[in-house]
């Protein structure tokens, strides 16, 4: 089945850029774990379960060993993704879900929605395939997520591409803590909110330099300007640890669980 990405600009052609992310979170204090909060938040008798949006498959890992007798299906589509995730799976659209009204107990979209050209449609699919009663699990980014590191990710690639260029932050604003709940309310009766906030302190340029990277399908630019980019990044950094041990900043994290 042919699946329209474009919204993605090739980010998950492969698993590696967002394993690249995920590693930034290792230094997280407290060390949370997205997945044991998902984990917490379903109902424990589920028989389908689709994970939309699965990736390299994080969440499936766990539900699968959590409920072993029901079907978890990953979802995504990115066909890259799913090159390391045990069947069943399948390539499909969030906004077109190949499942028929009513039919499934639980859909998780974690950290995906903001990808999505239609929102709002997405959503509708997600309330359409669930059963009466059913559980929809999503998570994203709070509004003022990350502030300091896209910062200097943006001074180094305005430095170079000019002021008015659209930063990867910029991505991932249309569906953010700021207006998750608008989304979901629209067709969900109940949404509940649950955040866990966390301090991240890297140790070294490496992983920062390494988050920056992951993200250069969403920077308009050649090869030779994103090294140049990567450069003005490399010497605030350098600068910065000059003065100080670590990089700090927050990381919050935010579910919605929707009937
Ligand atoms: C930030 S990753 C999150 C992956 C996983 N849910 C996790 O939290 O580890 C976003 C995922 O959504 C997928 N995706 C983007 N747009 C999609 C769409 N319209 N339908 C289904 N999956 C989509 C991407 O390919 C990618 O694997």
């Amino acid at each position: 089945m042919a699946v329209n990405i474009e919204g993605t600009k090739g980010n998950y052609a492969h698993v590696g850029n967002l394993k690249s992310r995920v590693s930034l979170y290792d230094y997280r204090k407290p060390q949370i774990d997205p997945v044991d909060v998902a984990a917490d938040l379903l109902p424990a008798d589920l028989g389908l379960v689709l994970d939309v949006g699965c990736g390299y498959g994080r969440y499936l890992k766990r539900l699968r060993a959590d409920h072993p007798s029901a079907a978890v299906v990953g979802i995504d589509a990115a066909h890259g993704m799913l090159a390391e995730v045990d069947p069943p799976i399948m390539v499909a659209d969030a906004q077109a879900i190949p499942y028929p009204d009513g039919s499934v107990d639980a859909v998780l979209a974690m950290h995906m929605l903001y990808h999505v050209p239609d929102i709002a449609k997405a959503v509708g699919e997600f309330r359409r395939v669930l059963k009466p009663g059913g559980t929809l699990l999503v998570s994203t980014n709070t509004h003022d997520d990350m502030a300091e590191p896209y910062a200097l990710w943006a001074r180094a690639i305005r430095s170079v591409l000019g002021p008015d260029t659209f930063i990867p932050s910029a991505e991932v604003a249309n569906f953010d803590s700021a207006n998750a709940s608008a989304y979901l309310g629209a067709e969900f009766d109940s949404v509940e909110r649950f955040e866990e906030r966390g301090l991240v302190s890297v140790p070294d340029p490496g992983p920062l330099m390494d988050y920056l990277v992951s993200v250069k399908s969403y920077v308009d630019c050649d090869d030779e300007a994103f090294g140049r980019i990567l450069d003005a990044a490399a010497a605030e950094l350098q600068a910065h640890f000059a003065a100080h041990d670590v990089f700090e900043f927050e990381k919050a994290l935010v579910f919605y669980r929707c009937k």
